[in-house]
């Protein structure tokens, strides 16, 4: 086993373990626990520091702008970006949808035609999206008559660089792929996508809600046109999220939303817009989660991004380990020794993932049960459900243990033999 542990972290790190001693959590990628650090970054704002942000010229109002903004530059510090190129969102759902609206508003010419989609381009999804990163696309495809493309996964779930090749075209304006599926853990050739984008003259989007959280994420080495991330997901508050876009790209995308303070000039005929990342942050902001969000990127590069995956390798090696050796359990996802992320998904023969998380859930063992939001991996899997466990920091080798033991009685309790 090869697990590191992430030393500079304790458990009493986390509120959570406190009020559950005994809790096994492993449904980090749905949502993830959050230190003390950030739950009293954000109360303390509201409590002592409250006030508008951008708005007025009170003391109090620069205290607080300045409280947000320098969230804003660690978080965009924190993924390789500039403080122009990280956009506060709802969310990385909110991300993805600001992109494909801001598209389809460029392609009824409220924008630039540099991004304007025509009827007969494509655009380009895997068949393991969740979808978040689905959905807005076939709206931006119905909208413009663009056609909508996909990888197909094979029978473990899997897509590959060669069935993106396959879809890629020269009528492929837009690529857009997980950096890490939440349901397999797969982990995407980043690199050589941006490649392939870049031979046919595409955009990149990058669904990174399940890599930022877990391994170093630097956008701009990546390459990535424009990226999406959640919060929730890394340990800081929900109902914020961010858009990572090239700053050349963010000053011409519209803006999906708009409104007071992305603007500025407004006549009764007209409006213009701020240059990014302001033009897309129509009325109040969540300021006090912004701020939770700095604490939050904080304390992951406190234990360093680096040990975080040297650590959620150690994990996943273990995850594996343990499913693969218990009888009647099928791991879906990168094959055993191969690279993926500290998440496990898994089919028991003869038993629902309903049940089976039912029966983990009364032995206190906590993971995510149904489709994960990604319905069409699961109908190529054939089946409506996995079962998921997914890891975070503060995941430890007695949770994997404890999780394995559970999930070994499932069958037997059931009363599936074969
Ligand atoms: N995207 C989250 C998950 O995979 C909700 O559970």
């Amino acid at each position: 086993m090869t697990t590191r542990s992430l030393g500079r972290l304790r458990r009493t790190d986390f509120p959570y373990y406190a009020a559950h001693p005994d809790a096994v959590y492993l449904d980090s990628g749905a949502t993830s626990q959050r230190p003390e650090t950030v739950i009293s970054a954000e109360t303390d704002f509201v409590g002592a520091d409250y006030a508008a942000v951008h708005r007025g010229s009170s003391v109090a109002t620069g205290e607080a702008t300045w409280a947000f903004e320098t969230a804003r530059e660690r978080v965009a510090a924190f993924i390789g970006a500039g403080e122009r190129e990280l956009v506060w969102t709802a969310g990385a759902t909110d991300a993805i949808n600001m992109i494909a609206l801001g598209i389809s508003d460029a392609s009824l010419g409220l924008g630039s035609a540099d991004l304007a989609l025509s009827a007969g381009d494509e655009i380009v999804v895997t068949e393991a999206e969740h979808h978040a990163n689905l959905i807005p696309w076939q709206r931006l495809a119905a909208r413009t008559g663009a056609v909508l493309r996909h990888v197909a996964v094979d029978a473990d779930g899997l897509w590959s660089l060669d069935g993106m090749r396959r879809e890629v075209s020269p009528r492929t304006r837009l690529i857009s792929f997980p950096h890490v599926s939440n349901v397999t853990g797969q982990i995407a050739p980043v690199a050589d996508i941006v490649g392939l984008a870049a031979e046919v003259g595409a955009l990149t989007v990058l669904d990174a809600c399940q890599s930022v959280p877990h391994m170093p994420v630097d956008f701009s080495t990546l390459g990535v046109d424009f990226a999406a991330f959640s919060a929730h997901k890394m340990l800081g508050p929900t109902g914020i999220g961010a858009l990572y876009g090239r700053a050349e790209l963010l000053d011409v995308l519209p803006p999906a939303r708009t409104g007071g303070s992305m603007i500025t000039t407004v006549t009764m005929e007209h409006a213009e817009f701020l240059p990014a990342p302001n033009r897309f942050e129509a009325g109040t902001q969540p300021v006090s989660q912004a701020i939770g969000f700095g604490a939050a990127v904080d304390y992951l590069a406190s234990l360093g991004m680096s040990d975080v995956r040297s650590h959620e390798e150690g994990i996943a090696e273990a995850l594996v380990e343990t499913v693969t050796r218990t009888p009647g359990v099928r791991l879906i996802g990168p094959a055993p020794g191969d690279e993926r992320a500290a998440i496990a998904s898994v089919i028991v023969d003869g038993v629902h993932a309903h049940d089976v998380g039912q029966f983990l859930d009364d032995r206190g063992v906590t993971i995510r049960t149904g489709h994960h939001c990604a319905q069409p991996l699961h109908r190529a899997l054939g089946v409506p459900a996995t079962v998921r466990a997914s890891a975070s920091v503060y995941t430890d080798l007695d949770d994997v243990a404890r999780f394995g033991e559970a999930l070994g009685e499932v069958r037997d309790y059931f009363g599936v033999t074969a």
